[in-house]
């Protein structure tokens, strides 16, 4: 009985050891995995050229529904190249035919769009997704689109195409990304000034 006590005294602290160690490394799977996550999510809204700073350590946030779509502090990654503001990154929501549409846009300092993604949406399969399902064709319109664009859909004598049978989800689209882009272009010293958050 006693050396299956001793024995216990024995094993229970390795086990808790080997425990705190398989937590920790899959904490650091997941965390890698995360910041491989929003490094690709970066790339696809931002080329690499527009930046030589590490824009996911230089970020805000700023509570703007107006602006972005939601109640929530969006998030604003900065780019700088040489040291000087050259683009953001922000988080943005559009009220789509079945709820939200969550973006991401990059907007350059010189308020041209560098990118659009969109990262959540439960528009209608076949309908109103054609953006997810023409490889990436429609969201490439909004590049270096700036205060000229005719920011509105064809059928609302904009730039931008419907889809076929749905324009709730490309009108809701086109007019986060306006909103976006006008709010960041407008604010763009004060969100290259505002505190890391
Ligand atoms: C079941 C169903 C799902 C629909 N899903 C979408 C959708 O995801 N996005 C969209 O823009 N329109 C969708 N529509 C069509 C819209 O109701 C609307 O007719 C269409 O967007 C055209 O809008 P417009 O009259 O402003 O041009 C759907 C319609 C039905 C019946």
């Amino acid at each position: 009985m006693r050396s299956g006590v001793r024995a216990l005294a024995v094993a229970l602290p390795a086990c808790a050891a080997l425990l705190a160690i398989a937590t920790w490394a899959t904490h650091a799977r997941i965390e890698r995995e995360a910041h491989r996550h929003a490094l690709a999510l970066l790339a696809s809204v931002l080329p690499p050229d527009a930046y030589d700073n590490d824009p996911l350590a230089d970020r805000t946030a700023v509570t703007q529904p107006d602006a972005f779509g939601t109640r929530e502090p969006a998030n604003v990654l900065r780019g700088r190249l040489g040291g000087k503001p050259s683009a953001v990154v922000v988080d943005a929501v559009a009220q789509g035919y079945a709820g939200p549409i969550r973006l991401v846009v990059g907007v350059r300092y010189d308020g041209g769009v560098a990118g659009v993604r969109i990262v959540e949406h439960a528009e209608t399969p076949g309908l109103g997704d054609a953006f997810a399902t023409d490889g990436g064709a429609w969201l490439a319109r909004f590049r270096d689109r700036g205060a000229d664009a005719r920011w509105a859909v064809k059928k609302d004598d904009g730039d931008f195409d419907q889809f076929a049978g749905a324009t709730i989800t490309p009108r809701a689209i086109v007019a986060a990304v306006r909103k976006a882009r006008e709010y960041c272009t407008a604010n763009r010293d004060a969100l290259f000034a505002a505190p890391e958050k």
